[in-house]
């Protein structure tokens, strides 16, 4: 039960980095311990009718306990990598002030990780802001840009090169447009103007941090972790609806890769909608687009839009496969949407920083057959390769998640792992998908 992937693959390379993905407010629980703040995550839980079941963060994963044994098991997949993220509210739980026993937890486990041969990827920022700044306006206000700087400026001091690869933000289109733009996610609020506010802010705050992470981690990578779904016509010889397939990648796509690597914000928007346009300030485009050396790029499905009445709309396909979050599986998308950015970008190296499926996954008999995101992985894997094979330079794939987490809106209902988490025991069962990773990854150590 493996993976099957040709003699010449670029996964049998030893260099192509295997990863798994989480993110602390997914996993970490213990979120009034040790010093913790609030987070604008904790606020929205446990405000009535956000969160799917009423589900919250307090005891999540328990991996703020479990640390060391959810570490050996990423050993035991034999992965060379695993991406993590830092709870800001554990790090700063007030203004100004460094609260050590938070910054000894992650100092702890990457240390375990490079113990066990494993890379640490460490995204800063995974959408746990600390509340007190949320309630001085969040990513609404010019000044959080600031506080993040500081927060990656303390954050890169205390673990330095002992990270290989730091991301500023992950997944910014997340934390902007469904935090402050369409309200799905913290802090709930609804507007389009917020939304590309809260977007250039946080862009923003990726150019002022970078400076300082590059001075107190000089050889690791930093970049920064954008998730795309690609756009297609609904009708594509109906002119309207491949306008607004456009328009979808120029707001979910080019608004956040454009400024970063080109230094300019797509012209389309304040054409089409110059009421959404942020306030920008002279210098900020020069301080967002700066070298980075690595982008990732986190993928899971793609959009079909037609052009409605207030703007593009999404349409829903019959007859195409899903997954338990209603996603259609497409993973032709995904060479497509990689192919199509290196041809319009000068990117940098690529890693996917996040790719997977949600499945109703039942432990039966000690065992979770998750027969369907098996097929999910390899072909999205090798969509992967085709697109490498077109010339994009690709170095490595982190799969999402290492297992079942708080899924965000969603709560625990949506299982996302290639481990199994049985939440009342906080027992870990290896799904299938997982000895799919571990056999291949065994296979191309032996050689
Ligand atoms: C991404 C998030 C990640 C996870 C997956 C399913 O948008 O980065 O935390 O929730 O979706």
């Amino acid at each position: 039960m493996s993976f099957a992937f040709p003699e010449s693959s670029p996964f049998r390379r030893s260099d192509f980095i295997f990863g798994v993905a989480t993110a602390s407010f997914q996993i970490e629980g213990a979120n009034q311990e040790d010093g913790r703040c609030e987070s604008i995550w904790d606020r929205f839980c446990a405000t009535p009718g956000k969160v799917a079941n009423g589900d919250d963060g307090s005891v999540a994963c328990d991996h703020y306990h479990r640390w060391e044994q959810d570490l050996e098991l990423i050993a035991e997949l034999g992965v060379d990598a695993y991406r993590l993220s830092i709870a800001w509210p554990r790090i700063m739980p007030q203004e100004g002030q460094v609260n050590q026993k938070g910054v000894a937890f992650y100092q702890r486990l990457i240390a375990k990780l490079n113990s066990l041969g494993i890379k640490p990827f460490v995204t800063l920022y995974h959408w746990d802001l600390p509340q007190y700044l949320e309630d001085r306006g969040g990513w609404l206000n010019r000044e959080t840009a600031y506080k993040f700087a500081e927060f990656a400026d303390i954050m890169t001091q205390a673990l330095g090169d002992d990270v290989y690869s730091y991301a500023t933000f992950n997944e910014p289109f997340c934390s902007a447009f469904l935090g402050y733009r369409f309200g799905d996610h913290a802090p709930g609020l609804k507007d389009d103007k917020w939304g590309f506010q809260a977007a250039h802010h946080l862009l923003l705050a990726h150019g002022l941090a970078l400076p300082k992470m590059r001075e107190n981690a000089p050889k690791a990578q930093h970049g920064i972790v954008l998730n795309f779904a690609p756009a297609y016509p609904a009708d594509p010889s109906n002119q309207a609806d491949v306008e607004a397939a456009d328009f979808d990648e120029q707001q979910g796509i080019h608004w956040f890769l454009q400024p970063l690597v080109e230094g300019t914000y797509p012209e389309a928007i304040r054409q089409q909608q110059p009421l959404w346009w942020p306030t920008i300030l002279p210098g900020d485009l020069a301080i967002i687009q700066q070298p980075i050396d690595f982008l990732g790029i986190n993928y899971y499905t793609r959009h079909v839009i037609k052009a409605g009445d207030h703007g593009p709309e999404h349409v829903r396909l019959a007859g195409v496969e899903r997954t338990d979050m209603g996603w259609e599986v497409c993973p032709e998308a995904f060479t497509h949407l990689l192919t199509k950015l290196n041809q319009r970008y000068q990117l940098p190296p690529i890693y996917i920083t996040e790719n997977g499926m949600a499945g109703a996954d039942k432990l039966e008999n000690g065992q979770v057959i998750d027969q369907q995101r098996c097929d999910y992985y390899q072909s999205h894997l090798d969509a992967v390769a085709a697109a490498m094979a077109e010339g994009v330079e690709l170095k490595g794939y982190f799969a999402w998640s290492l297992m079942d987490n708080f899924e965000w809106a969603f709560g625990y209902d949506k299982r996302f792992g290639l481990v199994y988490v049985d939440y009342a025991s906080q027992q870990r069962v290896l799904k299938q998908s997982a000895k799919y990773f571990q056999s291949f990854l065994k296979q191309r150590k032996e050689g």
